[in-house]
């Protein structure tokens, strides 16, 4: 298979973990590169529904190792919960998960900050899910944040906390919000601490090691494109990079190594949080809430629903260099007719092709769509490309065509069997 990137090629919850568990069949290694518990993966295994969020989604595959590169965020008592709930149903975790030393910690400081700076936002809030990912991103960028290693050193662990401590509840303070007690987060802490220490490693060596053996890597992406920190829909964005190039920095895989990458999509489009998304559409999204579907797998918040955008995920093309595309859910628009495809912008009378820097633009930007005729039956069944009926196969391959990348896989269901391979 090769070192595969699988990216979101539009706002988060493409079906990447779906995507990811059937990938993991040919790969070695599956490595999250970025973000941190804000992601929340699906993946259905013999049966069960597991919702992923800090551990890549190979996990539940046997003898596939799972690594949590640099470029994550760690919040090490969520991901000893996440391991302890997945142990409990029977997952096994021990030799076949890896963390780096190098990843920064996600603190209760970050999340009290997070919560405090959306709601003094008001209405200008980002939508954040609250896990202190924005103010744990910008530790790192600002060259105060304290990672793996440090937790690794309890005694350095320590030390370093108080000093953060002291200046985090003081602005807290200052917020009017509750303070930290240094106390009880320091010893939650390093309990956490030693749970995971022995999956700590340089996980650049590792990886390198493994390559030169041959063995494939899949890098799985969490969140999407236009969540982007660079390339996103700033600032309605969340703190990391969620492209392609994510995979190389948060993970120390040099861009030579990566042999294809593969974008995820929806059939339509979805967003969970405030921010642009011109082919929103109140009915897409009261029919696919009313079919019990597109809910977070993260916060449980309705997300927004609108028709496909042409426009966004050609763009995430160009970004990403995605050579191959998975589209899923496209059981999802089996009712629907017409069916509406975003192909350009307006905005201020100017027809556009790529979406505008500036999100109060992008925000005003109007929809120009064309129609494609609906299909009116289930494709849950389809298991090969000419299984599905004809107007499907037609919207797949110009929606495809439109985003300017080879289409190679089709999602229809969430299981793994419900999977077409072209
Ligand atoms: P991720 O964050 O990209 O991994 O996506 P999420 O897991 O947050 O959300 C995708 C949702 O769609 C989950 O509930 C999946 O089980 C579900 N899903 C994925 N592909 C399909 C599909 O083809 N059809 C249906 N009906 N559900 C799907
Ligand atoms: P997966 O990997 C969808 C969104 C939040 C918010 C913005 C910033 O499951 O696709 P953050 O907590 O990261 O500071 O929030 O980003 N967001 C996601 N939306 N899927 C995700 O992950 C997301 N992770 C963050 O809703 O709008
Ligand atoms: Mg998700």
């Amino acid at each position: 298979m090769a070192n595969t990137i699988l990216i979101g090629a539009q706002w988060g919850d493409e079906g990447k973990g779906k995507i990811i568990d059937v990938l993991t069949a040919d790969a070695d290694i599956v490595v999250r590169s970025q973000g941190g518990n804000n992601a929340g993966h699906t993946v259905f295994h013999r049966g069960k529904k597991y919702v992923l969020h800090l551990i890549p989604s190979g996990i539940l595959r046997r003898r596939k190792v799972c690594v949590i590169g640099n470029g994550v965020v760690v919040d090490p008592v969520a991901l000893v919960d996440e391991i302890e709930d997945l142990r409990a149903s029977g997952v096994t975790i021990d030799c076949n998960l890896l963390i780096s030393d190098a990843a920064h910690l996600v603190l209760p400081y970050h999340a009290a900050l997070d919560e405090q700076r959306e709601l003094r936002k008001g209405r200008a809030r980002i939508g954040t899910t609250k896990r202190g990912i924005g103010p744990a991103y910008g530790d790192k960028a600002a060259r105060t944040g304290l990672r793996v290693s440090d937790l690794m050193q309890p005694a350095l662990f320590s030390k370093k906390l108080a000093a953060k401590m002291r200046e985090n509840n003081a602005i807290l303070r200052a917020l009017g919000a509750k303070p930290n007690d240094f106390a009880e987060v320091n010893e939650r802490y390093l309990r956490a601490g030693k749970v995971l220490a022995p999956f700590v490693a340089n996980t650049v060596v590792y990886l390198h090691r493994q390559m030169q053996r041959g063995r494939d890597i899949l890098f799985e992406g969490a969140q999407g494109t236009f969540l982007d920190i660079d390339h996103g829909t700033y600032p309605y964005v969340t703190s990391s990079n969620t492209t392609a190039g994510g995979a190389c920095t948060g993970t120390g895989v040099p861009p030579h190594r990566m042999d294809r990458v593969v974008g995820v999509m929806k059939a339509y489009t979805t967003r969970v949080g405030e921010g642009p998304l011109p082919s929103e559409d109140e009915r897409v999204a009261g029919m696919l809430h009313e079919m019990g579907r597109e809910f977070g797998a993260t916060t449980g918040r309705a997300r927004r629903c609108g028709w496909f955008d042409a426009v966004a995920t050609h763009y995430a093309t160009m970004i990403n260099g995605i050579d191959e595309l998975a589209i899923t859910n496209l059981d999802g628009l089996d009712s629907v007719h017409p069916i509406s495809v975003c192909v350009a912008y307006r905005l201020n009378g100017q027809r556009l092709e790529v979406p505008p820097c500036d999100s109060a633009q992008w925000e005003n930007c109007e929809p120009i769509y064309e129609e494609f005729r609906g299909w009116n039956e289930p494709t849950g069944r389809a298991r090969k490309f000419s299984d599905l009926p004809k107007n499907a196969r037609v919207y797949l391959e110009t929606i495809a065509e439109m985003t300017g990348a080879k289409l190679t896989m089709v999602s229809v269901g969430p299981t793994r069997a419900e999977t077409i391979v072209l």
